[in-house]
């Protein structure tokens, strides 16, 4: 990072790889660095920061101080003698509340600081109001129903690395509502094809994107050759990007199309061109003349064939066979695809890696990239193998790729 006094902390989502990863490909390596397990620090202001589309970042805030210290004693005392100046300068009834990750303390201590600091600002004259506390951490719904976030509201988000602790007011907190919303209430869902979250989604998308500046000219094509329900092109609609999608179940082609009539209703003015088709990613030749008319960017995002759903572990037997038959298929699309894309496109695919008995299983296809035409990027911060969308129990997990074309 060039500026030793970071602006923003990024709470990272539940697998803090995939939130760093995103982060360093939208902001670039210079702007970011994790602190501690959970957070990344940002060289950039809370508003600089394109949290609406940050698929794996839970929380932004802006960093208040750095105390060279994890002790609560010493967090309470910069609380109690810090915030209720702050506090009085603010018109109206404050509401507040306070978060902490990683911090040496409990619920019950977190709960008394907060009770002391209530009376400081009470003391200072202000009006305040505290909201209760019976976890170390806020829940989002919490604190978007006390709207911690807004004018008169705080979140004092404290988070610790071992050694260092940074305090911090939250500015940005995702809505699970939305996200909800959005999963859940579109016309066609298919437990079959697999339950994208919307969430996940977005990784890929912004793992595809790769730096985005704000005077981007041009805007960008997102291509999702697996498109199923459309969940990508959903949430690269969203991000106002023109979208294109192919798969090779007509039934699929449907429901991507009937789901983004169905968005169009909620979000009437996002993204402006839209293309889906029936194709075999394995030898579909995809339409590509709106890159010529707009002089937008390719991106190729999406979710791949997972191969069949697994609860749990088959023989090596039936495994074999799976990865087999899966790997063929990645192999002749990557060959396809490779053949029609500009050479620099980028792209993120979320493809099958099998949960085995000590470690994941991964797609022999990957050893071959640079042969048909890839190059994998790498990132600083996250290492090719932690770049795994993986829930307990579950045997097919999501191993997101990031590659260029040569
Ligand atoms: C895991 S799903 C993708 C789900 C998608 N992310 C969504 O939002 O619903 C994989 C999709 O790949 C499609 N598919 C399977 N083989 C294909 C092929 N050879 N070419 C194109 N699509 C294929 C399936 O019909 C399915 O819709």
């Amino acid at each position: 990072m060039e500026s030793p006094t970071p602006q923003s902390i990024a709470l990272l989502g539940r697998q803090p790889a995939l939130g760093l990863a995103e982060l360093e490909a939208l902001y670039g390596a210079e702007k970011v660095v994790p602190y501690g397990s959970v957070a990344a620090l940002l060289d950039l202001a809370p508003e600089q920061i394109a949290f609406d589309r940050l698929g794996s970042t839970i929380r932004i805030a802006r960093i208040l101080t750095t105390l060279p210290s994890n002790n609560w004693r010493d967090i309470e005392r910069y609380l109690l003698t810090t915030l209720p100046e702050k506090a009085a300068s603010i018109s109206g009834k404050l509401s507040f509340g306070i978060s902490a990750y990683n911090a040496q303390t409990n619920a019950q201590k977190l709960a008394r600081t907060a009770l002391l600091l209530k009376k400081a600002i009470k003391a200072t004259g202000a009006s305040v109001r505290m909201v209760p506390h019976k976890n170390l951490e806020l829940g989002a719904a919490t604190v978007l129903y006390n709207k911690l976030t807004a004018q008169n509201g705080w979140e004092i988000l404290i988070v610790s690395d071992g050694k260092s602790t940074i305090i911090a007011q939250t500015v940005r907190i995702q809505d699970i509502d939305a996200y909800a919303a959005r999963d859940q209430a579109r016309p066609h869902r298919d437990a079959k094809v697999g339950m994208l979250p919307p969430k996940l989604a977005q990784t890929i998308i912004n793992l595809a994107t790769g730096p985005i500046t704000s005077n981007e000219s041009t805007g960008i094509l997102v291509l999702d050759p697996f498109c199923g329900t459309g969940v990508v092109l959903q949430e690269a609609t969203l991000m106002d990007y023109d979208v294109y999608g192919s798969d090779i179940e007509a039934r699929m082609v449907q429901y991507t199309i009937d789901n983004l009539t169905w968005l169009d209703t909620l979000y009437p003015q996002a993204g402006d061109y839209r293309r889906v088709e029936i194709g075999d990613a394995s030898k579909h030749t995809w339409n590509f003349s709106h890159l010529n008319s707009s002089q937008a960017r390719l991106i190729v995002a999406g979710e791949t064939y997972l191969g069949q759903p697994l609860t749990t572990l088959p023989s090596s037997e039936h495994l074999s066979k799976i990865m087999y038959e899966v790997n063929q298929l990645h192999h002749r699309f990557l060959k396809n695809l490779a053949q029609q894309i500009p050479s620099n496109t980028r792209i993120c695919l979320a493809i099958p890696a099998w949960r085995g008995k000590r470690e994941f299983l991964h797609l022999s296809v990957l050893d071959y990239l640079s042969d048909l035409g890839y190059n994998r990027v790498s990132f600083k911060y996250t290492s090719q193998d932690n770049l795994i969308y993986h829930r307990e129990g579950q045997v097919v997990a999501r191993e997101l790729l990031v590659l260029t074309k040569q």
